[in-house]
């Protein structure tokens, strides 16, 4: 059981942030990670679609024999963990907006998030914003259009700009301190985020804490991989995978990327 890969699902290619952090701080597990980029864009489905695209990636990773699943994807998590939790045997581990944090945190006392309409209208989503932010001014914007522009590889493109500009607009407005992003995708727009606002806000991304609780989940279900050697990572996308390659270029590590129908 413990040499069982980790396995790995998202809407497309934004949830490899998630999969580096993870390969980062467990160098020794084998991964295997989904891009379900076919079915890109989770957020503007509707949450039975949502749950339906999540069994069948689940699926999938457990005919692959993974030992835990991880749902690198807010909109997956927020729409359709607990059925997940519910229907399988195996561990999943989630990823939510950091509302906690940035509400403990903030000076302003008002603070952005920035997430798709699938993250922003599920029941879990609101629950923790009202556990947690009861006394903060919380700006949601919808990230329309963000998640096709990184899938189609325009990330460094003006139109992306020019979204993220009217989309942070209205949080700048309302003083905000800290942004708090609630999309895996996201991740990759943190360089050019920290370029349109001024230095005082702190960007707030999840991937460091799923990868913590992985391992601590890991452990807790004593399935921790205990080789000494690097782990082996199969990445399968049903899209493009020259935008697939093209996010991980820089990456120094060894990977598989190959195509599959799922
Ligand atoms: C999406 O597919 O709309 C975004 C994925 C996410 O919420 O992380």
């Amino acid at each position: 059981m413990q040499n069982q890969a980790i396995g790995i699902f998202d809407s497309g290619i934004g949830g490899t942030s998630i999969w580096k952090e993870i390969v980062d701080l467990l160098p020794n597990e084998n991964t295997i990670y989904l891009a379900d980029s076919k079915y890109a864009p989770y957020g503007r489905r509707s949450k039975s679609e949502i749950i339906d695209l999540s069994i069948k990636n689940t699926n999938t990773l457990l005919e692959r024999n993974c030992k835990i699943i991880v749902v690198a994807c807010n909109t997956a998590t927020t729409n359709a963990i607990q059925i997940l939790r519910d229907t399988y045997p195996v561990p999943f581990i989630g990823i939510e907006p950091a509302i906690k944090p940035a509400a403990i945190h903030t000076q302003t006392k008002s603070v952005g998030i920035l997430a798709t309409k699938g993250t922003l209208s599920s029941e879990l989503f609101t629950k923790t914003s009202d556990l947690y932010a009861q006394n903060i001014k919380v700006t949601e914007v919808i990230g329309s259009g963000l998640v096709e522009l990184i899938e189609e590889n325009k990330i460094h493109s003006e139109e992306m700009k020019s979204l993220l500009q009217s989309y942070l607009a209205p949080m700048l407005k309302n003083d905000i301190d800290y942004l708090v992003l609630g999309c895996s995708h996201y991740s990759y727009l943190v360089p050019i985020l920290q370029n349109l606002l001024p230095k005082k806000i702190t960007i707030i991304d999840s991937g460091e804490a799923v990868a913590r609780q992985t391992r601590a989940m890991l452990s807790k279900h004593q399935i921790l991989n205990q080789n000494k050697k690097s782990g082996t990572h199969q990445l399968y996308t049903n899209g493009n995978p020259i935008v697939l390659k093209n996010i991980l270029k820089d990456l120094k590590r060894e990977y598989t990327i190959d195509c599959l129908h799922f």
